[in-house]
């Protein structure tokens, strides 16, 4: 692939699909070949340059809408993927088609960068892991605050041995009002709400730092009481996910996790993120971590010398040199395709988040504590 660029489809023309769109632009080496939305006319529309900003990740693209030359539209991404040569595709669609559209994607030899959430329901994340070994393509998951500093400070702490060994952890975090609306607030379309729209993010934030062990019970619980009501949701009929989510999670190795979420409540924050470790503990203030940031300076708790000692980790600075989290993310996944390296945000990991969000719908559901089982890939 070395003489050659990379040929990129792009699977869902909305609103995140322009950060894809524009961040490949400014890679040297990949050529954008073809879009697919199920929605007629709009792939089309979006490389026309006319449409394509949605809710979210438009602010910054809609001054940088250009039309794009050349680049074919299809209606059905099946369609393209048979009638196009392609090598990557970035799968943009909302969340209940990611597993149908990726697993095409992969079936047919290409690599796939997928947005988050993985998909709704930990079995689509195992057809999806199962596909992707199949393939034996590379299949990263579209978390871009892992290429944050801050974000990669709080796994070099735990990894220090600073915190000693990690036995509880409080996260989440969330808004007081801030419930998107497009396709994110339907079942049809997002599948799950603020669980799956932020709350992946949060549970990405502490898992990735301590090594993604896998759950074995969840206790969870799920509420609509902002989406659903007129008063503070306008979009209120439409509304079929949670607006807030909570959980109690035993982990392998005897880790728990304290975690909740919310796109709308009666607080500034449902709390910070915290680990208490047998050797020091690391609070994070309450962060929009979805926006690849922390809320503020963090602090370590640790003895030194016998005395109970504060200190303060400074916000980093992310290198310019590098470009943006979203050129990262696609600097990333395209090196290790062209590569054949490692997936920089692998499903392995991603998996296990899934399973813990599709844990809370379900011990939600069924009013009770469950078992998470994980089957082998
Ligand atoms: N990484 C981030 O920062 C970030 C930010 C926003 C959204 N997202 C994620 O990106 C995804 C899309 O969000 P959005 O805001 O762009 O939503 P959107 O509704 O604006 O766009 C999704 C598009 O996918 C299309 N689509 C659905 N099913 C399809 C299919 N089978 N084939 C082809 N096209 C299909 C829809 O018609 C729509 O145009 C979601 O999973 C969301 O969680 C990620």
């Amino acid at each position: 692939m070395a003489d050659r660029k990379l040929r990129i489809g792009i699977i869902g023309t909305g609103g995140i699909a322009r950060s894809h769109l524009n961040a490949y632009l400014n890679q040297p080496d990949v050529e954008i070949v073809a879009g697919a939305d199920i929605v007629p006319g709009k792939a089309a529309a979006f490389f026309a340059g006319t449409v394509g900003a949605g809710a979210w990740g438009a602010e910054k693209s809609l001054s940088e809408n250009k039309a794009l030359e050349g680049v074919r539209s299809y209606d059905d991404h099946v369609a393209m993927l048979e009638a196009e040569e392609l090598d990557a595709v970035s799968v943009c669609t909302y969340n209940t088609a990611h597993a149908e559209c990726s697993i095409n994607a992969l079936n047919r030899g290409l690599h796939v960068l997928l947005e988050k959430p993985m998909c709704v329901t930990t079995e689509e994340a195992v057809a999806i892991c199962k596909a992707e070994k199949a393939s034996g393509k590379v299949l990263s998951i579209g978390f871009q605050p892992r290429f944050d500093e801050n974000m990669k400070m709080i796994k070099k702490i735990v990894d220090s041995g600073a915190l000693g060994r990690v036995y509880y952890i409080q996260t989440g975090g969330g808004r007081r009002r801030g419930i998107p609306g497009s396709t994110f607030i339907e079942k049809s379309t997002g599948g799950i709400g603020a669980l799956g729209d932020i709350g992946c993010y949060s549970l990405d934030m502490v898992l990735n730092a301590i090594g993604y062990p896998k759950p074995l019970t969840v206790s969870g619980y799920i509420s609509d009481f902002f989406g659903k009501n007129p008063k503070y949701y306008a979009e209120h009929a439409r509304f079929s996910v949670d607006d807030f989510g909570a959980a109690f999670v035993r982990l392998e190795g005897g880790v728990i996790l304290d975690f909740r979420i919310s796109w709308a409540i009666h607080a500034d924050t449902p709390g910070d993120t915290i680990l208490f470790g047998t050797d020091g503990a690391l609070r994070i203030p309450s962060t929009d971590c979805w926006n690849g940031s922390v809320g503020g300076p963090m602090t370590l708790y640790h003895d030194i010398a016998g005395k109970q000692t504060e200190t303060t980790i400074p916000l980093q600075k992310n290198d310019k040199n590098k470009g943006d989290l979203w050129n990262q993310k696609i600097r990333s996944f395209l090196n290790a395709c062209i590569n054949n390296t490692e997936s920089p945000v692998p499903s392995s990991q991603i998996l296990i988040n899934q399973a813990i969000i599709d844990g809370i719908m379900k011990s939600a559901q069924a009013g009770k504590e469950i078992a998470v089982e994980i089957p082998e890939i």
